[in-house]
């Protein structure tokens, strides 16, 4: 009998490329995670060949399995659209296409916030709630995903809503409170008119904050006062790799359909 095998999951950060296969069964890593460092110059080919080794890597694990790659960018049908924190040259790039080349593995790429937030909605926080989800990562930027019912809404981009007259995520991101040296309270007042603002246009039943600041949430969610519950994430930095892997096999599974 063959062995049991698993799609791989990728997430694309400025500072490093991590990878895992996935047990989508129970949400989890099925070996070991690797992470090999992003390419100084990171464009979509230097990237490409990173991911490739990875792949190698987890060969035998990962047979005849789709593949989930996320970037910090807007991809629409594979199509990176924008490039706010990563090289320009990707914007026009086909991803799915290049990357589907070079592995010879069917790729799906999608937004890093929005493989969290289906990893969150499927295994983590958001498991079981029904109507709309909003998920958000403080990072670097925000990153935000729009999950309804267990569907994911993609692209939706909030971190760069416009606040009090200014980009949410300029202010308002994880790497604006390291920035300008903000006590956790300071930063609180910023994330309270940032969510009420969301809250107010989309009304979610439920808000999860990610990113790796979510390691110290009761320093500032409790400080928070919002209709709907907010809550950290539980998947942590394994979220973006999880939802990578489930959306591969989401979008290969509806191909076939
Ligand atoms: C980008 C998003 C990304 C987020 C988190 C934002 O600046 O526009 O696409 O999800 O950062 O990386």
């Amino acid at each position: 009998m063959s062995p049991t095998t698993h799609p791989l999951g990728i997430d694309v950060g400025g500072t490093g490329i991590k990878g895992a296969p996935v047990d989508l069964g129970v949400g989890a890593f099925a070996a070991e995670r690797q992470r090999v460092a992003t390419p100084e110059t990171s464009t979509p080919q230097a990237v490409a060949e990173v991911i490739g080794g990875i792949c190698s890597t987890f060969a035998r694990q990962t047979k005849g399995q789709p593949v989930g790659v996320t970037v910090p960018a807007v991809v629409s049908r594979g199509v990176v659209r924008t490039a706010a924190n990563i090289d320009t040259s990707w914007i026009g790039t086909d991803a799915d296409a290049l990357f589907s080349e070079v592995l010879e593995r069917d790729v799906h790429v999608l937004n890093d916030a929005d493989a969290a937030g289906l990893a969150e909605a499927h295994y983590g926080a958001a498991r079981g709630t029904k109507g709309l989800v909003l998920v958000t990562t403080l990072g670097t930027g925000i990153g935000s995903a729009l999950v309804a019912d267990g569907r994911l809404l993609p692209n939706s981009e909030l971190g760069h809503l416009e606040v009090d007259g200014v980009e949410a995520e300029s202010v308002a991101a994880n790497s604006a409170r390291e920035a300008e040296d903000l006590s956790w309270e300071e930063w609180a007042e910023r994330l309270q008119r940032y969510y009420s603002t969301l809250e107010n246009l989309l009304w979610p039943e439920l808000i999860v904050v990610g990113g790796g600041v979510s390691k110290k949430a009761e320093k500032f969610l409790p400080l928070l006062h919002l209709r709907a519950p907010i809550v950290p994430a539980q998947l942590r930095n394994d979220a973006g790799i999880i939802g990578a892997a489930l959306a591969a096999q989401q979008m290969q599974e509806s191909a076939r359909r």
